[in-house]
């Protein structure tokens, strides 16, 4: 047997690793990703030569253009938000990582594949749905739902026992659980978990607290083309640099933070901590530059199945037809939404302060308080309402002869 692991270098995937090892005899190829995540990845590849991966068998890859490009873009086209808040930071990302480790799996002859997520999350869903999408055949081994390690110190003894090195600061008890991208961070769990009581500042990992921020605000130009972010300032930026940069604008001025308690696919409320600085600022850009080339038919359309859309991904349906059905006609929604949106950012908030767009349908002589107006004739407007109101007029006389 051979087994492609999720592997971050961590101590939870370095005991994986160990487990799927002793416990199932399987040689192990380890897939790291820098997803933007700002941890090196390079002890990663120590740590698995350590435990005896092959040189030829520990793949380290830096997908972060392709995630924003093919995962991150494609989402916020649709101004994704999942119950109304979440930026979907963690959900985009897992059907990347299970994509790539399918690849793997095929340059070197894999017959599974394995995750750290654990049996009571979302995160197993959407790993496991991609693989099964991508290679029906694959056999997924989730180690958390399999062993018998219930505790941290379980883990550690573990550990101990494997030769599986520790960091100093992984001995005792993690705070809460991180999840982190070029997205987003998450944090759950542990001082979390009860929702009545308000996050400590120490969660907080890439803002600053928007009491903290600047007394001035900063003023920001975001480019479009075709509904995807092109510039900061006229400079052109590939997608992961517009949104670092977009990350380190939202993180100055404390913008992008959420504490929310969300219904997990599997069944659960759970409460989280998000912080999507960049995102937050491309969500409000995004939602500026189609103010004025979306025309309104198909602007509520898209705010119609949107929530429908987030969801398909925060259940891990991102390879479906059916997502990949609204993706081409939220695509095809954004042939026009091309031009400029500039911004004001100032502790903890971000507005629209204008947008302007060669493909613009905003109309000033239509919309004038000014006389002067051609296509719109005032006396429209009465024909228009009263055909309008003739239902309610008729339900009103009913109301009336049947209430008294
Ligand atoms: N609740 C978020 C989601 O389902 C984040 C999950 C991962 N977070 C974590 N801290 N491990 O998308
Ligand atoms: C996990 O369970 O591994 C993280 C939380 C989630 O997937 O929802």
């Amino acid at each position: 047997k051979r087994v492609v692991l999720a592997y971050s270098g961590g101590l939870d995937t370095s005991v994986i690793l160990k487990w799927l090892q002793t416990t199932y005899g399987c040689e192990v190829v380890t897939f790291t990703a820098d997803l933007g995540q700002g941890e090196e990845l390079e002890p990663a590849r120590k740590k698995a030569e350590l435990l005896g991966i092959k040189p030829e068998h520990i793949f380290i890859e830096d997908v972060r253009e392709e995630f924003v490009s093919d995962y991150v873009f494609p989402m916020f086209r649709a101004n994704a938000l999942y119950e109304g808040l979440y930026l979907l930071g963690t959900s985009i990302a897992r059907p990347l990582i299970a994509k790539k480790q399918i690849e793997i799996a095929r340059k070197v002859g894999g017959d599974a594949v394995s995750h750290g997520a654990t049996g009571k999350g979302n995160d197993q869903v959407r790993f496991e749905l991609s693989y099964y999408a991508l290679e029906p055949e694959i056999k997924i081994i989730a180690p958390w739902r399999e062993w018998d390690l219930r505790s941290r110190e379980q883990l550690i003894a573990f550990a101990e026992s494997h030769q599986i090195p520790i960091a100093k600061d992984k001995r005792g008890e993690a705070p809460f659980s991180v999840d982190a991208n070029l997205l987003h961070s998450s944090s759950e769990g542990k001082v979390l978990e009860d929702p009545a009581v308000e996050a400590p500042e120490f969660v907080y990992q890439r803002t600053i607290a928007p009491e903290d921020a600047p007394d001035r605000p900063a003023y920001i130009t975001v480019g479009f083309e075709k509904g995807d972010a092109v510039s900061i300032d006229g400079e052109a930026l590939s997608p992961a640099s517009l949104l670092t940069r977009l990350n380190a604008l939202g993180k100055e001025n404390g913008i992008g933070r959420l504490d929310l308690v969300e219904n997990r696919f599997v069944g659960m409320k759970s409460r989280g901590v998000y912080e999507t600085p960049g995102g937050t600022i491309l969500l409000k850009a995004h939602r500026g530059i189609e103010s004025i080339t979306l025309d309104r038919g198909a602007a509520h359309l898209k705010d119609e199945i949107m929530p429908r859309y987030a969801e398909l991904i925060y259940n891990g349906f991102w390879f479906s037809p059916e997502r990949e059905m609204l993706q081409a006609l939220i695509d095809k929604s954004q042939e026009m939404v091309t031009g400029d949106v500039r911004l004001k950012l100032y502790k903890g908030n971000v507005e629209v302060v204008g947008r302007s767009s060669p493909y613009s349908l905003y109309n000033q002589d239509l919309v004038t308080f000014e006389e002067g107006a051609v296509a719109y004739d005032h006396r429209d407007a009465a024909g228009f309402i009263k055909l309008n109101a003739l239902r309610l007029r008729t339900l009103g006389s009913r109301a009336r002869k049947i209430g008294g």
